[in-house]
């Protein structure tokens, strides 16, 4: 079966960090001791309940040799209260400590889920580019549901069977050094099996995450793709490679529960062994008065006290297991660094003119492939630079760039002759309004998604800022108004409305520069009149960088760019170039030209 399921772990981001069980477990215990307190009152509460566990089998002694013996009914009643309250008091350390431990537990849970969220917002855009986002999904919601498991269900309480193991094993030899080794003598056969059947579990439950993490990517691809999915009736198609990932993820947790389920018999047998030894070597001595029952029995229980824990620990060996590969997975992406980080000395770019320009500038997205070559570029403050050409010429790419979503291989780019890479580029980022080729709006209404760079608008600036734009009617006319529920990534709206509420979003931010990377699609020609007007109103007062599809866009810029293949290929006004008859020519006979029919503000 591994054969047939390569795929799946193929498309498995690579494994950038190696992590030994020693550094995971360390970790793990970390973030419970964030939580001193509680740590504490858990570990006096189980070394109590350890106590009480020891105590015990010597009180059944007390009872069995001297109390039996004796017929002393008082002592006797003594010696049983004595047990009763040994019994309650277990109960209630351990009632105790399953509390303690389960509320640090979730306590770390939740503190390891702010940990990886902020890391994944710190990010830069290449890992989003290289990692499917169902994966990432998958270690926010199954990688740590696995390691709350091993951190709420018990650690310390299971840790502390350790010493449960470790204090009979001493115990017992205070009371009879030949029956403690008789006892102790399945020791050994233990430590091999487990060694043995350990190895093989940790690849067992690695498979297992990745697997799970499939199908969450392909669930959540399923999600976003289903219109297309069904559009091409594709359903079958689809359904079967779900079903081919879900079975893969079965047969990995029943290849993983098979070395497990094996494992606790056998601990079950060899503590059985045990017991069959002590009863021969014990009763022999029994028989010939150098032991008394008492002991014997307390042998036994101590047997029992020694394995129990061992199987305790057994059972929760399956939790580690997967907690480990789920932590792996987990600590990789805390541990990847972001690409793209702010400088030491990094300064806030402060109150700008809007004075930008791109100083020989080569990039590259993959390595061989450069995008942009020598690329230079100066904008005034003010200007409305509008850029053309083919798909894939590198227009969103120079946009990325301003952005710094990516850093370039080599150059300049540079804000007021300050380079990019020397301002944080949160202060970065609040000095460039950003309009996407795609609109991406947020779950919630649609006045949420305007006032979104700037949480602290009043109703009347949205409502003025729309106004400007030219949208407020359009979203007036809705059915609730500016509270309109906009959908996930703003679905429920059409595709003009969704830009529109991207032009007022931007409008309200009020940055100096403007990037629009302009909505490939066409759209009809009511909503395309005001998305033009709209766009006037945007652009007005900041220097703008435009990616333009529409002639009417082109034509009200200041200057217009041709790029081709990552270069500048021609630069001008639209007379200018349409009376050279280059590139831009015969990209406006192709292109642009049967568009002018459709554009009301154009001819
Ligand atoms: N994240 C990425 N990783 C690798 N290559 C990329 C990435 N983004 C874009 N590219 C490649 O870089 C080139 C330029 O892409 P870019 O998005 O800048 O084109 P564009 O001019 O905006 O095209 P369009 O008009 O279709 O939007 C393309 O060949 C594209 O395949
Ligand atoms: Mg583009």
């Amino acid at each position: 079966m591994a054969e047939a399921a390569s795929p799946i772990i193929e498309d498995e981001e690579e494994r950038t960090h190696e992590y030994t069980d020693s550094s995971l477990l360390k970790r793990l215990v970390g973030y419970l001791l964030a939580y001193r307190k509680l740590f504490a009152i858990d570990v006096i509460l189980v070394a109590s309940d350890i106590a009480l566990a020891i105590a015990a089998p010597f009180v059944l002694r007390q009872a069995i040799d001297v109390d039996f013996p004796s017929g002393d009914l008082q002592a006797l009643g003594v010696t049983s209260l004595i047990y009763a309250a040994l019994q309650i008091l277990t109960w209630l350390s351990a009632y105790g400590s399953g509390y303690v431990m389960s509320m640090m537990g979730q306590s770390a849970v939740y503190k390891m889920r702010q940990e990886l969220y902020q890391h994944l917002q710190r990010m830069s855009q290449d890992f989003y580019d290289r990692t499917a986002s169902g994966r990432i999904l998958s270690r926010l919601t199954n990688d740590i549901d696995k390691i709350s498991e091993f951190l709420a269900g018990g650690l310390v309480d299971t840790f502390a069977q350790l010493f449960v193991v470790v204090a009979v094993g001493i115990v017992i030899f205070t009371v009879d050094v030949q029956l403690a080794f008789v006892s102790l003598a399945v020791v050994p056969i233990l430590a091999v099996t487990t060694v043995l059947i350990r190895i093989r579990m940790r690849a067992a439950y690695r498979r297992t995450r990745k697997t799970i993490s499939s199908v969450t990517a392909n669930l959540a691809e399923s999600i976003s793709g289903a219109k297309v999915t069904k559009s091409f009736a594709r359903e079958d198609v689809s359904g079967e490679r779900f079903a081919e990932l879900n079975k893969a993820d079965y047969q990995s947790n029943v290849d993983a529960s098979r070395p497990s389920s094996l494992f606790f018999p056998v601990v079950r047998f060899i503590g059985g062994l045990g017991v069959f030894l002590i009863i021969w070597f014990g009763g022999v001595r029994l028989i010939g008065e150098t032991l008394t029952i008492g002991t014997l029995i307390l042998f036994i229980q101590f047997n029992d006290q020694f394995f129990r824990p061992m199987l305790i620990i057994t059972n929760f060996y399956n939790t580690v297991q997967s907690a480990f590969a789920a932590s792996e997975r987990v600590f990789s992406i805390m541990d990847t660094e972001p690409t793209i980080t702010d400088a030491t000395d990094a300064v806030d770019i402060g109150n700008i003119k809007g004075h930008i320009s791109f100083d020989d500038v080569t990039f590259q997205y993959v390595e061989n492939r450069p995008v942009l070559v020598n690329f230079s570029l100066d904008i005034r403050p003010g200007e409305t630079v509008a850029i053309v050409g083919d798909t894939g010429a590198g227009k969103t790419t120079i946009v990325n760039l301003l952005n710094r979503f990516y850093d370039i291989n080599s150059g300049s780019i540079k804000i007021d002759d300050v380079d990019i890479r020397r301002v944080s580029q949160k202060s970065l980022h609040s000095a460039i309004g950003l309009v996407l080729q795609d609109p991406f709006l947020f779950q919630g209404t649609i006045k949420d998604n305007i006032r979104y760079g700037r949480s602290n608008a009043t109703e009347e600036e949205i409502i003025r800022a729309t106004e400007a734009i030219g949208a407020r009617t359009v979203f007036e006319n809705l059915e609730h108004g500016f509270d309109t529920q906009v959908g996930e990534r703003g679905l429920r709206l059409s595709e003009g409305e969704r830009q529109l509420v991207s032009f007022s979003r931007a409008l309200l931010a009020n940055p100096k520069i403007l990037v629009l990377d302009e909505a490939t699609s066409s759209i009809d020609i009511f909503t395309e009149h005001i998305i033009q007007r709209g766009m006037k109103a945007l652009i007005r007062g900041r220097t703008s960088i435009v990616v333009a599809h529409r002639l009417s866009t082109i034509l009200s810029a200041d200057r217009i760019l041709v790029l081709d293949k990552g270069r500048i290929v021609e630069s001008g006004t639209h007379p200018e170039l349409m009376a050279k008859g280059g590139v831009y020519y015969s990209l406006y006979e192709l292109q642009m030209r049967p568009r002018v029919a459709h554009s009301p503000t154009a001819g």
